[in-house]
């Protein structure tokens, strides 16, 4: 068979092994795999490159993608999802393997229902808000260098009495905030799903630092604030939420509150870079190979998934219609741990 793949919306570490375990699989049928460049992008303008193994050879520890990536929505071009099917006929494809979050496997499961084109999904995105499986790679890497900036904040706010606040990206979930605040051991979280509790949250900080001297508090860009901003919007129509500055706020509230000096970091790209975790490079081969045989076993429309340690079939839509919240037993957990 001659399969597409292509990477689309924000990259995250474990696409390229994903790539890799699509390719080495493809090569057990004899497949001819052939990458998109630049995410929907590539097959809207049929710009594409041949994958063979030696382009798989040393891609397992490099974060990114090989296949670029972008935030194109065909869904907002004119005529561009029938541009779609229109390429992937001319280029020869047989079957498209998306990987993307929910943005780019939503309009892998348009273009199935509304066409029939020949797709299936694999799950990535390091803000682990998808439906259907349990974790998505890029999140365990994300958070790992989420947790390693905790630390180091933890040392020079330890150093200068301070109150050290950390923002990092996630979207509209909190799955990255909650799980650097309880991996990295800090003081507080806010995240999308609880409305933030400042008085609380000021009060329990006062108390950490008569204790400890310092605190540590991790900051969700998708939290909800009081104060209105001129948002800019993707072609998928989200914010931009780096632009909103929560970081900065959150500090300036906590300072103004607390008398305590406070200081902000924002990791923002930096987490989304960087060689893969293990688990990530693990889980990235695992669905890259389970897709090529969702492809042979024309399961189209549907995508892999984790679903405790196995690599089971979940349905597009299924995965796309909502986002995975952080549920309140999870922020308990936290609520728990800051003492
Ligand atoms: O969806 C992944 C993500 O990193 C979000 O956490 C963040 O809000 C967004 O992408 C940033 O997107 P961009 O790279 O387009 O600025």
């Amino acid at each position: 068979m001659k399969i597409g793949v292509l990477t689309g919306g924000g990259d995250c570490p474990g696409l390229n092994p994903a790539i890799r375990g699509i390719t080495l699989r493809a090569e057990d049928f004899s497949d001819e795999v052939v990458g998109m460049l630049d995410g929907w992008k590539g097959l809207l303008e049929k710009e594409t490159m041949p994958i063979s193994l030696s382009d798989v050879d040393e891609i397992m520890r490099m974060g990114g993608t090989i296949l670029g990536t972008s935030r194109t929505n065909p869904y907002k071009k004119e005529g561009g999802a029938e541009i779609c099917k229109k390429n992937m006929a001319e280029l020869g494809l047989e079957a498209l393997i998306a990987i993307g979050g929910e943005d780019t496997l939503g309009v892998a499961a348009k273009l199935h229902k509304e066409f029939g084109l020949p797709v299936v999904g694999v799950p990535k995105t390091m803000d682990n808000d998808l439906s259907c499986t349990d974790y998505t790679f890029g999140f365990d890497t994300s958070v790992t260098c989420a947790i390693d900036a905790l630390e180091r904040m933890r040392d020079t706010g330890r150093s200068h009495r301070r109150i050290m606040v950390l923002e990092v990206m996630g979207r509209h979930a909190g799955w990255v905030a909650l799980f650097t605040a309880i991996g990295g051991g800090a003081d507080w979280v806010l995240i999308p799903e609880i409305e933030p509790d400042v008085d609380k949250m000021c009060e329990h900080l006062i108390k950490v630092k008569e204790r400890k001297g310092y605190a540590l508090v991790v900051v969700s860009e998708g939290i909800k604030l009081s104060h209105k901003k001129k948002e800019e919007i993707d072609e998928f129509g989200h914010m931009i939420l780096q632009k909103r500055g929560v970081g900065q706020h959150i500090a300036e509230e906590i300072e103004q509150r607390t008398k305590i000096e406070t200081r902000v970091a924002v990791i923002g790209h930096i987490q989304r870079g960087g060689p893969p975790t293990l688990f990530d490079r693990i889980l990235g081969v695992r669905v890259g190979v389970f897709a090529v045989d969702l492809v042979h076993s024309k399961r189209f429309g549907k995508m892999a998934a984790l679903s405790g340690n196995n690599i089971i079939e979940a349905d597009l839509f299924d995965a796309t219609g909502r986002l995975k919240l952080v549920d309140k037993s999870w922020y308990d957990l936290a609520l728990t741990l800051f003492k």
